[in-house]
């Protein structure tokens, strides 16, 4: 049995242990606020956005949101359209938004920067300096910055800092021309099977066919449904090519893969109307509205699944 007074100082030291672990805001930093960070990345000076949600508090563990913008997009657009700070949304999470060079990403043919390297630099010093959540990181992103998601997915160590993956729009790139877009074996190297993946697509896409491409930029863009039953085949869902279709609004399909505890692993949303564009009902940057916003259906996938 301890004396009184040295359970005091016991509670004492755990109290202190607790405030240390809870971080303040680095400078500049402030609650529902977007700075610009710059950070060194692989020898090189990167930058990206971080918002503080609302609901922000340094005693509590923060779950962290990525997207990253489009081909020839940057940050700035990238918030405005993925709606990621917006509080309707999103008043729990940081949201950060990358800044590609060249404006674009590692895994879009021709370009040769370490992003890789670059979100793994991001989540070590986000990880320094908050309470993150380190089960809850989830990435998301557009077009370029879709095929980057699939990227992280793929990726044998960040798939396992990474708990769930929703591209819009995405470009997932495979080097090579003239592959059959319906058959093309796709490169991936996750680290864990069971990895959440939600895609959102317009079958008016322009830039990045529904059917697939084979050949863009030189290389191969895989169709959709190829893209989405290869998640399920490699999630070890049961019957991968098998999907429940239903309904989210008039012209909107919603693919689900899997079957009981497994049930919606994989998702995949076609929108007969959409080009392409990330799915909102109000104007968000892109050319045309859509008739059900992606932002909150993201959010909800990614909060069913924390890494386990
Ligand atoms: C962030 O800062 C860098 C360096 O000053 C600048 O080049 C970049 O345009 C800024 N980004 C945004 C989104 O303001
Ligand atoms: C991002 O793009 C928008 C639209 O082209 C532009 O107004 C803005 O200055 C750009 N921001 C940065 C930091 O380059
Ligand atoms: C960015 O573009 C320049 C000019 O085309 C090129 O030299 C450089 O290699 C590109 N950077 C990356 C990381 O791809
Ligand atoms: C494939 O990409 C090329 C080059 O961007 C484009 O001209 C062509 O229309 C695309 N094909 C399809 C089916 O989208
Ligand atoms: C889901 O199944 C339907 C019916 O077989 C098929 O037409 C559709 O392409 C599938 N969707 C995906 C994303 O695989
Ligand atoms: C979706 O809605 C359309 C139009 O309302 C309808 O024709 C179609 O049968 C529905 N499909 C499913 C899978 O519920």
């Amino acid at each position: 049995m301890f004396p009184e007074a040295f359970k005091y100082l016991l509670l004492l030291a755990t109290l202190q242990l607790v405030s240390a672990a809870a971080k303040t805001l680095p400078q500049g930093q402030s609650i529902g606020a977007t700075t610009n960070v710059t950070i060194q990345s692989s020898g090189i000076d990167r930058t990206y956005l971080i918002s503080i949600p609302p609901k922000f508090d340094a005693g509590d563990l923060t779950p962290v949101i990525f997207s990253f913008h489009g081909g020839e997009e940057n940050a700035t657009e990238q918030q405005e359209l993925s709606q990621f700070s917006n509080s309707e949304f999103n008043d729990f999470a940081i949201a950060i938004y990358p800044q590609g060079i060249n404006k674009t990403w590692q895994g879009v043919p021709g370009d040769s920067a370490n992003d890789l390297q670059f979100v793994t630099d991001i989540l070590d010093q986000l990880e320094q300096q908050f309470s993150i959540d380190t089960a809850r990181i989830w990435a998301s992103g557009k077009s370029d910055g879709g095929g980057f998601t699939n990227t992280l997915a793929c990726d044998s160590t960040l798939s396992a800092r990474i708990a769930a993956f929703a591209p819009v729009s995405g470009a997932f790139y495979i080097p090579g021309s003239g592959c059959d877009p319906e058959t093309v074996t796709i490169p991936c190297n996750p680290a864990r099977t069971r990895i959440p993946m939600l895609e959102f697509h317009g079958l008016k896409d322009k830039t990045v066919s529904y059917a697939g491409n084979s050949s863009r930029k030189n290389a191969c863009l895989p169709a959709i449904p190829h893209w989405a039953q290869a998640w399920a085949a490699r999630d070890e869902l049961a019957n991968p090519t098998v999907n429940v279709t239903s309904n989210l609004t008039a012209d909107t399909l919603v693919y689900t893969f899997g079957t009981g505890a497994d049930e919606g692993l994989v998702v995949q949303v076609t929108d007969s109307k959409l080009a392409h564009d990330w799915p909102s009902t109000v104007p968000v940057g892109d050319k045309e509205t859509a008739s059900f916003n992606a932002t909150p259906i993201i959010i909800e996938f990614f909060q069913k699944y924390p890494l386990l």
